[in-house]
């Protein structure tokens, strides 16, 4: 995926590894939430939030912190979502799941330490000078809203309920638009936020991020059936398994392909009021489709 220059790509690496708290009192805690930061994640979120800064006319490095906040956020999610309680998967990311390392008390607070911590990196963005405090303000209620009730937790909660059961298309949308979806838009809006951007871009974005977020979990539930386990880093399977309810259940592989590239569609057309700006942004959206992890 090399959509976005190698120099700000490192500088994501490098924001993302730096922010962690000292933890001085506390060095295992710091150990136990550098394990899963550092293990290998595609920064799908942080890219997003650089290139929607870009592509709304900013400059990318001011949104260097918003992009960190998100992807503390999405890397606590993915502790919690493989813990035994819910998808009991015992592998992310190429390495054994936190709670396999470090034990199940541990891979919760871990997740809970990720997610608080987010939060002060979104309002560090202003400390340090990249946004405007009111644009800190504003970044940390979308946070909120969006990792929350209203967004990611709120997903999970209709996944794990739709467990063994059969649910309609429209429930699907729902769980995917919120799920995963949320904390896309959260870092698409934040890169807009950070370029202090127009009205109608805001609105793109969220349009933009609404489609993309249900085509990406439709090709991870693809990639759940098909991938090669190896370049997955985690047994395909999981889904299965756990009597979900997705895409490639409702479909087939087919239809929830064909649902994916119809949504990738529906996010590529949102980009058109960015102009040639949003060119690399096009391009990245195009090879999630494509993407075999
Ligand atoms: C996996 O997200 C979970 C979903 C929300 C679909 P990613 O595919 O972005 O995971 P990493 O960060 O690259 O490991
Ligand atoms: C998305 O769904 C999970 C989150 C919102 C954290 P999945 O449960 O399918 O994600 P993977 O496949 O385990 O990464
Ligand atoms: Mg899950
Ligand atoms: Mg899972
Ligand atoms: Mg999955």
């Amino acid at each position: 995926m090399p959509e976005i220059n190698a120099a700000l790509l490192q500088k994501i690496e490098d924001t993302v590894l730096s922010s962690l708290p000292r933890c001085a009192d506390v060095p295992a805690l710091r150990e136990m939430m550098l394990y899963s930061l550092e293990s290998g994640g595609k920064r799908v979120r942080p890219r997003l939030c650089l290139m929607f800064c870009a592509a709304a006319g900013g400059d990318p490095a001011n949104a260097l912190h918003f992009a960190a906040a998100v992807e503390y956020v999405h890397t606590y999610s993915l502790i919690h979502d493989d813990l035994p309680c819910m998808d009991n998967d015992d592998f992310r990311r190429g390495k054994p799941s936190s709670h396999v390392r470090f034990g199940e008390a541990n891979a919760l607070l871990a997740g809970d330490a990720l997610l608080t911590h987010a939060f002060y990196l979104a309002a560090e963005a202003a400390v340090r000078g990249e946004v405007r405090a009111e644009d800190a303000v504003r970044a940390v209620s979308e946070l909120s809203d969006l990792a929350g009730a209203n967004g990611m937790v709120g997903g999970q909660v209709i996944d794990l309920a739709a467990e063994g059961g059969d649910v309609p298309g429209d429930t699907l949308f729902t769980m995917d638009r919120l799920k995963t979806g949320a904390l896309i838009r959260c870092a698409c809006l934040l890169g807009c936020i950070a370029a202090d951007a127009e009205i109608e871009q805001i609105d793109a974005a969220e349009t933009y991020a609404d489609n993309l977020g249900v085509a990406f979990q439709i090709v991870d539930d693809i990639l759940d059936v098909t991938a090669d386990s190896a370049t997955l880093g985690k047994p395909v399977g999981s889904d299965e398994k756990n009597g979900k309810n997705t895409y490639v259940s409702l479909l087939g592989l087919d239809g929830a392909g064909r649902e994916a590239e119809d949504y990738t569609n529906k996010a590529l057309a949102a980009l058109d009021v960015f102009g040639e700006r949003a060119e690399d942004l096009k391009r990245f959206t195009a090879a999630l489709l494509e993407r075999k992890k």
